[in-house]
């Protein structure tokens, strides 16, 4: 299921925020748009707001009017800095938005010239998305056995990208070479994106699942039913520590405590190498009225103090394994993950 394209000069896409209720697509004609729509969720998970900022680049530049070269890449800069700001945590937001910029640097031409370089970028983008997805889904296979249940946190499907995903690809690509998995998945509080969008996703694929509470999953795993736990990740920094959705750590406590093997699926774009370890990854808080209240249902009192971390860093010696496209990187990561860069 492919969830974002580019139709009629609009950026259109699924609305998250209204599944698995009801199906809405919305179309997005500016960049401000899409940076609002990176901010209240109606598009997220790392790759696809990557894809989204870079649509959003190319939405940007069909409107600014024709003017000089010099003009033209200012603006541009000014629409990646709106993009960038949306969200803090994923990597690559900035990464899709630089990226855009280098293709348009690259162009000498008049300004329609550069929209043109712009809106090619993110299509290649969006398309390489797919593959790159398959290929990490294929890769992260390998690890499923038939018969295994593998327990999962938050939404990596289809949804957080633009089609496949990451860890729950590899679960559709299990399912497709017909092993038999059966999905325990976090609820994931509070924007709940386990309970509402990997179920969604894993109905339609007609595969095995259950949503279990967050505080649930060391109970699952003690009581001796869980075999591989997998999870995707917003920022993978250079030692391979790994910032994921808040809930991700405890998680991977867990797993090592019952000796079930924690792997991270991340596509090459989320490894940041310029970060020596996960301390230096910027964490964003979001309102607490996420936790105060749940999909217009008031859970308790909005003047009830609360703390609301949107992520948190797992570190890497918790870590079996990273599954991208270019293979599965191992400790020492520093090196692997070095040289997976190197590889893409
Ligand atoms: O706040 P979200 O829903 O954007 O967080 C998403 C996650 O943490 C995902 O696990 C991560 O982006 C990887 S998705 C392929």
């Amino acid at each position: 299921m492919r969830t974002m394209e580019w139709k009629n000069n609009c950026l259109v896409m699924i609305d998250q925020r209204r599944l698995p209720w009801e199906e809405v697509w919305v179309e997005l004609e500016d960049e401000h748009a899409v940076a609002a729509a990176i901010r209240d969720m109606t598009v997220r998970g790392a790759p696809a707001i990557g894809v989204a900022a870079a649509f959003g680049m190319a939405l940007a530049a069909r409107r600014i009017p024709a003017t000089g070269r010099d003009e033209f890449l200012g603006q541009m800069e000014a629409a990646g800095r709106v993009l960038r700001g949306s969200r803090p945590t994923a990597v690559n937001l900035a990464w899709a938005v630089e990226r855009v910029l280098r293709a348009v640097r690259a162009v000498v031409g008049p300004a329609d010239a550069l929209a043109e370089a712009a809106l090619f970028a993110a299509q290649r983008m969006a398309d390489e998305d797919v593959e790159i997805n398959r290929h990490m889904a294929l890769n992260g296979a390998a690890l499923v056995r038939d018969g295994d249940t593998i327990i999962h946190h938050c939404n990596t499907g289809a949804l957080a990208a633009v089609d496949w995903g990451t860890a729950l690809g590899v679960v559709f690509m299990a399912h497709q070479q017909g092993k038999r998995v059966h999905v325990l998945l976090d609820e994931t509080r509070p924007r709940l994106q386990g309970a509402r969008l990997s179920a969604w996703e894993l109905e339609r694929a007609g595969i095995s699942y259950e949503v279990i509470v967050d505080g649930a999953s060391g109970y699952c795993m003690r009581t001796g039913k869980v075999n591989i736990a997998l999870v995707g990740a917003d920022r993978v920094a250079g030692n391979g520590d790994t910032a994921n959705k808040i809930g991700t750590y405890n998680l991977a406590l867990a797993a090592q405590d019952n000796g079930v093997p924690f792997f991270v699926v991340a596509p090459i774009s989320t490894v940041d190498l310029s970060l020596k370890s996960g301390d230096e990854i910027e964490v964003e808080q979001r309102d607490g009225e996420e936790m105060h209240s749940s999909y217009g249902a008031r859970l308790y009192p909005a003047h009830f103090k609360v703390r609301n971390p949107a992520f948190d860093v797992t570190p890497a010696r918790l870590i079996a394994g990273i599954v991208t496209e270019n293979g599965i990187a191992r400790m020492p990561y520093r090196e692997s993950l070095a040289g997976m860069v190197a590889k893409a």
